[in-house]
């Protein structure tokens, strides 16, 4: 049985339209392979020295698109064998050498040329904090030791430091907002646009010692402290953070067990905050144990609370059983599932309402959450405070032409739309 007239004709614009949509799809992608290109690749590492321990982070981006964003990914996370560099306190130089491992394993992945023109640095939050408030001389002979294992290494070290917690919030928060284009964006005008204040999302971190909450509130931030201003692309930025030191996981499970009454540096009232506003992120700990808990695919507070409830009330020998091979965290699930719901809940002021706002990931868009990529951006200065001249990412006429395609794609479309539905059937 052969096509009637009206069949073929509607077969034929459906296949023009399926010809042009793929020639735009294939323009589209060429930009996207010529990112691929092994050639003309640059290379940052970034050491994130924690109070648990320390790991390393080898970003990659095309030469040709230091101005550009979204651009850069992650080609390496490795975790440094052993405890955190603020354990070393005894042995300094122990420190150091911990660092080597990840190092060669980042090495064997940058083209030799290319190492020496590496930028390393080394960031160290609460752990170090911490040690430094207990004995500072200890805490400037670890930094000695890293930064002269560091020094030694091929690359282009440019130092190790300790973060303040209002930086590491805030490139927290930065480096969430790189990785969802919601700081600029790639427009479908192949323009870069700046897309409006109410996609900006907040950054809810969980490290073994602190914790920091930093978000754009509602209004303005009354406690001039916990505010950090930056202009990233030709806009200014205000946004609320605070780095809460002790709250982090392991210190609250230590004060747990030891029944620890807070000491006067690690207070929560009385600290000034906005309610929370928008959307959040909420990574590290936040994430691993409510992954651990299937509780991150936006289950509202009502279910987190009775599933973690529920895990808490199972007997050890049946959780042992449930999870064969995880010992080594797995009793401390149910005292951070508890914790992390107080924390949010008491602490940052999530409601019934405002909880479904937190998403509970590790990455945005490929890369992992925390503070080393904002932090590496800012300092390599891929993150212009001025918008940039030139704003062109693709090329003009891949542009055009991917268009045009669109458009035929469109038109063939709705040309076999008209014939089904205007022509009658002879
Ligand atoms: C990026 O922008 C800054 C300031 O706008 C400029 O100085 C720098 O040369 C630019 N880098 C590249 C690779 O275009
Ligand atoms: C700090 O540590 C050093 C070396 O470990 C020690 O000699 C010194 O007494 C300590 N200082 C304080 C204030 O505890
Ligand atoms: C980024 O670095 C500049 C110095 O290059 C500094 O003034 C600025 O405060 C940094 N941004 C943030 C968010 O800390």
């Amino acid at each position: 049985m052969g096509l009637s007239r009206k069949e073929q004709v509607f077969m034929a614009l459906l296949g023009a339209s399926g010809v042009a949509g793929l020639t735009a799809l294939i323009l589209f992608l060429v930009e996207a392979a010529s990112v691929l290109r092994p050639t003309d690749i640059k290379f940052g590492i970034v050491f994130d020295a924690g109070s648990s321990h320390t790991s390393l982070f080898l970003y990659q981006w095309p030469a040709d698109k230091e101005n550009g964003t979204g651009v850069v990914s992650q080609a390496l996370a490795c975790q440094v064998e052993g405890p955190g560099i603020s354990s070393y306190a005894s042995d300094p130089a122990q420190a150091g050498e911990s660092l080597q491992g990840c190092l060669e394993e980042a090495l064997v992945l940058i083209p030799e040329a290319q190492r020496r023109k590496t930028p390393t640095f080394l960031g160290a939050t609460a752990g170090m904090r911490l040690l430094r408030q207990k004995n500072s001389s200890q805490a400037r002979d670890i930094f000695a030791a890293v930064t002269q294992a560091l020094g030694r290494s091929p690359v282009d070290f440019w130092g190790a430091e300790l973060l303040a917690g209002q930086d590491e919030g805030a490139f927290g928060w930065i480096t969430v907002n790189y990785g969802l284009g919601t700081l600029v964006k790639y427009s479908f005008t192949g323009e870069w646009i700046r897309p409006p204040e109410e996609m900006l999302v907040g950054a809810l971190d969980l490290g073994g010692a602190s914790t920091q909450i930093t978000f754009v509130p509602g209004g303005p931030i009354l406690d001039k402290s916990t505010q950090a201003d930056f202009r990233l692309y030709g806009s200014d930025y205000s946004v609320y953070t605070h780095s809460y030191l002790c709250f982090g996981r392991d210190q609250m499970l230590s004060r747990l067990l030891t029944g620890l009454v807070q000491g006067q540096d690690c207070a929560f009232d009385g600290v000034y905050q906005p309610p929370v506003r928008g959307q959040f992120y909420a990574f590290s700990n936040f994430y691993y144990t409510f992954h651990f808990l299937n509780l991150t695919s936006g289950q509202p507070l009502s279910t987190a609370n009775a599933t973690i409830w529920e895990f808490c009330q199972r007997s050890w020998k049946l959780v042992e059983a449930s999870y064969p091979g995880q010992d080594r965290w797995l009793r401390d699930y149910c005292a951070s599932g508890l914790y992390i719901l107080t924390l949010l809940r008491d602490g940052y002021g999530f409601s019934e309402e405002t909880w479904p706002s937190i998403q509970f990931r590790k990455q945005a868009s490929g890369v992992d959450i925390g503070w080393t990529l904002g932090y590496m951006l800012n300092l390599t200065g891929m993150i212009p405070a001025e918008e940039p001249a030139q704003w062109w990412a693709q090329s003009h006429s891949v542009w055009v032409a991917t268009v045009v395609f669109l458009v035929l794609t469109l038109v063939a479309v709705l040309g076999a739309a008209a014939v089904q539905l205007f022509w009658v059937q002879d």
